[in-house]
């Protein structure tokens, strides 16, 4: 492994993961991004001028354009974290989603398997699992689980997984994909539940709250799911789907609170909106088979974690009030009226 193109990298996860490997190993990375809403290569200021990296501007769904990539820097490994990634914007329209994170993944697929590579990684998600029941703990989404989509964003997650195994199985195209859970960490867009209320308890606007507060979602530091996917590429047994997870449970609502107290504001700012529609429940990882059998753990605990966002969110002001101006303002105001009780 040499040279790494990874698609994405200039959004939340892909730019931390490209700093991430810069910092810990010599590999080349060619970071491929199309530029959407979630892409910002402000996310890369620090490591612009590194000489073991580049960037290029294209949409994984341009064939010629993935070509000539693969080509001119000699690829040998893929990463594609390229996709759209916001459940309630895939509720709003998900052709994009289908676009972008099923066509996308097979032109990578192709391409790829036409010029020969040594690794494919996936970068998907535990939504592929559905949803958990909220009164059996002990029941965890494991890399047995049965796929079960409910939102037009894992649908397309999930089709991307199947259709990688199936060149796998057919093509013997050397893949392996991850799963990971919730993750929050520096540069998440503040569309997500964490950024998003942090940005609202700044600005001392309501912070919304879907439904009843009580989902659960188990959420991951991002460089611990960096550090994953690069135990995954470097031990990881082609054609198999590793789970990555912290065990870290939580419910929306006390997320939020958690959010407020650390950031001394009251809870009066909380407010219930109408829920998400098709909303799952709760997801929980059952991270064993990484860990047992390629030695990966998390790093982070929670508390630090959160703590260590919430500090950069107050520290870069800046870079989420130019994300959250121009088209985001609009699609606030598509998602969130029609939610306002
Ligand atoms: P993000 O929305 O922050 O970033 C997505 C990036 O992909 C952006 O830089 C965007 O410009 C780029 N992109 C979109 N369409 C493209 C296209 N057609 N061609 C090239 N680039 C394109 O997403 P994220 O939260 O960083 O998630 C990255 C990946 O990880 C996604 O595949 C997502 O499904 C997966 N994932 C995310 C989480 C999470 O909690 N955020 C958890 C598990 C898995
Ligand atoms: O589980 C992994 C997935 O996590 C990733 O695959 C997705 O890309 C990522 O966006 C995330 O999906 P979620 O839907 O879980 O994340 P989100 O931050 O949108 O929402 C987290 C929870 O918070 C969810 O139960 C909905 C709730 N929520 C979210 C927003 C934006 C609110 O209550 N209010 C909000 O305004």
């Amino acid at each position: 492994m040499k040279n790494i193109l990874v698609t994405g990298g200039a959004g939340f996860i892909g730019s931390n993961f490209v700093k991430y490997v810069l910092k810990k190993y010599d590999y080349t990375i060619i970071n491929y991004d199309k530029l959407t809403y979630a892409g910002n290569l402000e996310n890369l200021t620090d490591i612009e001028r590194h000489p073991n990296y580049k960037f290029v501007k294209g949409d994984i769904c341009d064939k010629d354009m993935v070509e000539k990539t693969l080509k001119d820097y000699s690829i040998d490994t893929i990463v594609n974290f390229a996709a759209e990634s916001h459940v309630d914007r895939s509720i709003l329209g998900s052709r994009e989603f289908i676009v972008t994170n099923i066509l996308g993944t097979q032109t990578l697929l192709d391409v790829a398997k036409s010029i020969g590579i040594e690794k494919y990684l996936q970068v998907s998600t535990d939504e592929v699992y559905g949803s958990l029941p909220e009164d059996k703990k002990e029941i965890l989404f494991t890399e047995k689980t049965p796929i079960t989509t409910n939102s037009p964003y894992s649908a397309s997650k999930a089709s991307a997984d199947l259709l990688c195994n199936s060149y796998y199985h057919t093509h013997k195209f050397p893949v392996l994909i991850t799963r990971c859970s919730n993750n929050y960490g520096p540069y998440q867009f503040p569309e997500k539940l964490i950024p998003l209320m942090i940005a609202k308890a700044l600005d001392g606007q309501k912070l919304p709250v879907y439904g009843d507060g009580k989902n659960v979602r188990d959420w991951l530091y991002v460089e611990d799911h960096c550090s994953a996917i690069c135990e995954v590429l470097h031990k990881g047994k082609i054609g198999e789907v590793y789970n990555i997870g912290g065990n870290n449970e939580w419910y929306n609502i006390d997320i939020v609170k958690i959010i407020l107290k650390l950031l001394g504001k009251t809870e009066e700012q909380i407010t219930y909106v109408k829920d998400r529609p098709g909303h799952d429940r709760r997801y929980a990882i059952d991270s064993t088979k990484i860990q047992t059998e390629l030695g990966w753990k998390p790093a982070y605990q929670f508390e630090g974690g959160i703590e260590a966002t919430i500090k950069w969110y107050v520290e870069n002001e800046n870079w989420w009030r130019k994300v959250m101006s121009g088209e985001y303002q609009k699609y606030y105001e598509k998602n969130y009226s029609t939610k306002m009780v």
